[in-house]
This record gives C-alpha cells, sequence and structure tokens, in this order.
C-alpha cells in the first residue's frame, strides 16, 4: 500500500500509537495533522515506553522522515520537552521537521481555555485544558502566531504585542483576570524559539515532493472522528479535523493520493470529557472495563468513562471517513465477561433508528439496542494466529465486521507490538 491514513474511530484513545509505530516501518514519511498536546499516544517498544503528544510515533524510525504539519497547534514548552525528553532517551529527532505555518499556543491560550471552561459551569466541554480551542479561534480569527514568525527574533515581540492589547483587554474586562506581561512570556518562550528553530520547514512542498517520488507516507491521526468539529458531536468535540479527510488539508497532500485509511477502535467504547455517551456503563462493568484496560488519560490522568462497543457509532465513523480497514484492538481487556454486547441501534423518541446521530441534543436522547453475545474466559493476550482466537471471540469480531461492512484486517491483544494479529481480508 502506498499512502496510508490512520484515524481515531470513536472519541480519541484508542492507542493509535501502536498501528502508528508498526506502520512505520515500512514508509518514507509520517505525518501528524491536526490536534497539539490535547493528544496522548502511547508506544510499548522493547518493553521501553513512549509516551507522545506533540511529536509523530514514527520519531521512533530513525530513517522515517517526521512531519507536524500545518494543521497542528504547537505548544512550545511541551513541544521542547518532548525533543528533550527523547534525546535524553538517545533519539536523535534529527529526523523532525514542523510547518512554518503551523500556529502556536501561547500561555493566554491555556489560561482562556481554562477561563472559558469555568464560565460554562456545567455545560464545560471538559477539555484537556491544553489551549488548544483558543489557539484555533485565533487561526480561524486570523489572528494568531504561526512557527515561522515565533522562530523569528524581530517579529515574534512584535505579533505577540500586537496579539496581548487584544488578549489582555479579554482577561482583565471580561475575566477581571491581571493582564500577562509581554516580558515574562517572552523570557519563557524565546529559549524554546531558538531550540526549534532549526525544525521549521516548509513541509507540504516537503511531502509532496518526497511523494511525487515515489516515497510512501502514513497519516498519523490524533483525536478521532467523533471529536471532529464538523464530524463529531459538537459542541462536545476538539477544533480540529481529526477525521480522515483532515490529512489532506494543510499536509502537501490531495485525496487522490490516499491508498489506504485505517480507523482503530477498541472492542468497547470510551471517553473522556463531556458529553452523551449512549452505551456508557456507570456501573460493574465500566469500572472492570477501566481496570482492565487501564483507561486513564495519557494526558490528563483523567478515569475515562467505559461501556460496551457503540456499533452505531461505528458504522457513522466507518461511513464517514470511507474506511478500507478496521482494526480492533484490546481484544483481551473483554475476556471473562459471561456476556459481551454491542449496540446496532437506537431507541430515539420512541422510534428505532440505526444511523448515528452526530448532535448532543438527538444523541443525549438516544437509548442503545444491543446484540448480546457469549464471552469467553481465556487470556487471548499471547495469541498469534486469528483461528487460535477462542471461538466466541471470533464471533464478535465477525458480528462488528458485517455490522459496520468494512473488513478487520488486524485484531490488537496488548500494548506490545508482538501482541497483534495480522488477519487475511
Ligand atoms: P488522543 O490523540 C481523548 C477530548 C477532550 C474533550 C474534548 C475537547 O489521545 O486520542 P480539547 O482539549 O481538545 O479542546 O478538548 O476533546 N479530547 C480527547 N479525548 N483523546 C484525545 O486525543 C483527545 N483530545 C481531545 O477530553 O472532551
Ligand atoms: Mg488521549
Amino acid at each position: 500500500m502506498g499512502n496510508t491514513v490512520v484515524v481515531g474511530a470513536m472519541w480519541g484513545d484508542e492507542s493509535k500509537g501502536k498501528l502508528i509505530d508498526y506502520l512505520a516501518h515500512d514508509k518514507d514519511v509520517v505525518v501528524r495533522w491536526g490536534g497539539g498536546s490535547n493528544a496522548g499516544h502511547t508506544v510499548v517498544v522493547d518493553d521501553q515506553e513512549y509516551k507522545l503528544h506533540l511529536i509523530p510515533a514514527g520519531i521512533l524510525h530513525p530513517e522515517t522522515l517526521c512531519v507536524v504539519a500545518d494543521g497542528v497547534v504547537i505548544d512550545p514548552a511541551s513541544f521542547v520537552g518532548e525533543i528533550e525528553h527523547l534525546r535524553g532517551r538517545g533519539i536523535s529527532c534529527n529526523n523532525l521537521i514542523v510547518s512554518g505555518n503551523a500556529h502556536v499556543v501561547l500561555p493566554y491560550h491555556r489560561l482562556l481555555d481554562e477561563l472559558f471552561e469555568k464560565r460554562k459551569g456545567k455545560k464545560a466541554i471538559g477539555t484537556t485544558g491544553r489551549g488548544i480551542g483558543p489557539a484555533y479561534e485565533d487561526k480561524a480569527a486570523r489572528i494568531g502566531i504561526r512557527m515561522r514568525d515565533f522562530v523569528d527574533p524581530v517579529l515574534f515581540p512584535e505579533r505577540l504585542a500586537e496579539a496581548l492589547e487584544w488578549k489582555n483587554e479579554l482577561l482583565v474586562k471580561v475575566f477581571g483576570e491581571e493582564p500577562l506581561s509581554a516580558k515574562a512570556i517572552l523570557d519563557q518562550l524565546l529559549p524554546h524559539a531558538e531550540t526549534l528553530r532549526p525544525f521549521v520547514d516548509d513541509t507540504a512542498l516537503r511531502v509532496a515532493y518526497a511523494a511525487k517520488s515515489g516515497k510512501k507516507v502514513l497519516f498519523e491521526g490524533a483525536q478521532a472522528t467523533l471529536l471532529d468539529i464538523d464530524l463529531g458531536t459538537y459542541p462536545y468535540v476538539t477544533s480540529s479535523h481529526p477525521s480522515a479527510g483532515g490529512s489532506c488539508i494543510g499536509t502537501g497532500l490531495g485525496p487522490t493520493q490516499i491508498d489506504q485509511i485505517i480507523a482503530v477502535s477498541k472492542s468497547y467504547t470510551t471517553r473522556v470529557g463531556a458529553g452523551a455517551f449512549p452505551t456508557e456503563q456507570i456501573n460493574e462493568i465500566g469500572d472492570t472495563i477501566r481496570e482492565r484496560g487501564f483507561e486513564y488519560g495519557t494526558t490528563t490522568g483523567r478515569p475515562r468513562r467505559c461501556g460496551w462497543l457503540d456499533g452505531v457509532a461505528l458504522r457513522y465513523s466507518s461511513l464517514v471517513n470511507g474506511l478500507t480497514d478496521l482494526y480492533l484492538g484490546h481484544m483481551d481487556v473483554l475476556s471473562g465477561f459471561e456476556e459481551v454486547k454491542i449496540a446496532v441501534a437506537y431507541e430515539m423518541d420512541g422510534n428505532r433508528i440505526v444511523d448515528f446521530p452526530s448532535d448532543q441534543s438527538r444523541l443525549s436522547r438516544c437509548v442503545p439496542e444491543y446484540i448480546t453475545l457469549p464471552g469467553w474466559k481465556e487470556d487471548v493476550s499471547e495469541i498469534k494466529e486469528y483461528s487460535q482466537l477462542p471461538a466466541n471471540a471470533q464471533r464478535f469480531i465477525e458480528i462488528v465486521e458485517q455490522h459496520i461492512e468494512v473488513p478487520i484486517t488486524t485484531v490488537s491483544v496488548g500494548r506490545r507490538r508482538d501482541q497483534t494479529i495480522f488477519r487475511p481480508r
């Protein structure tokens, strides 16, 4: 396969990092196209765990060009921290480039993220508090600061002074906060700008020329389809385009150049933050999934909300992403349940519906209709062949596949690279 896109199928935290690390073996370029340090990707290689937020998981492959493209919003301190951490563990980061067009997350974005959430009270989104929404807001309003300006020692102080005039008015007059000082921000960020300057490049051109010369590109999704600002469960979404179409925005490749779109799903569903979640289990089942699956946020440490696999949402995700493959993960976590469930329809306002209503007001009125299947007792975490999986686990996988009408070509049974089962079509 040539150029491959990996997306999260549902509300994030599907362990996309593991698949990306695996696929990166065979690719020349890995591109992260959106989000910021709200993402948390954990990759385990030879018992070593790497937690990445901004840097593509492809960084663990020194021959692979790793690209942070235009649509990513970059918190300089987090980014530099990640580079230093990786260097400390023997990973050079010499294969990393960052788009000059990517926007920078500044201290006022984080502060405003917090203040907006507080102001929303009960209607808070439950953001990761990383300043993501306010940074994308400035990008759309055309008042953001981009990486190329950030690493320019003359332009950045000018651009920051202009921005602060505006932001301080908001902080002081609307929120009754103290104004931020340009000097304090410059003292904090200029050293990071120095560190990041050599990484800044015209990444879209680099990627486009690489693809033109036959190089293979892997697009690393962050967040997930149901968090997409258009296709997701608005307003409980993030502020970018994590669905597959987003991979063509600001990266240097067009839609005709994508050969394969793989979504990653767990064999159950999780969500962090607020918003409707029809299959959520606020009971022993949800607690068991959380403990077995270690469902706590990589970025914020928050316990994740857990529930049965939502086949209605997964079918929607398959349709709107134009999936070619589904990767079904965390099958080991479902071992031991007497029975397991898959939602295949909802009841909404007295009607049975099979299509996912992505807006909060309709979704919050949906009650799932499940298929209930017998579970399996066996530990599946060391199984290498699909045919060796317990018959009930195979049945579960095949029913999901029939329901979404997309082949499940990979099944994951644990966090390590070798805990992956490939399944011929
Ligand atoms: P990865 O890449 C899970 C969620 C937040 C919140 C909403 C908006 O690890 O799958 P934001 O800070 O983006 O403005 O928060 O989106 N969210 C994620 N949930 N995994 C993520 O990334 C997420 N990134 C954002 O919890 O509900
Ligand atoms: Mg996450």
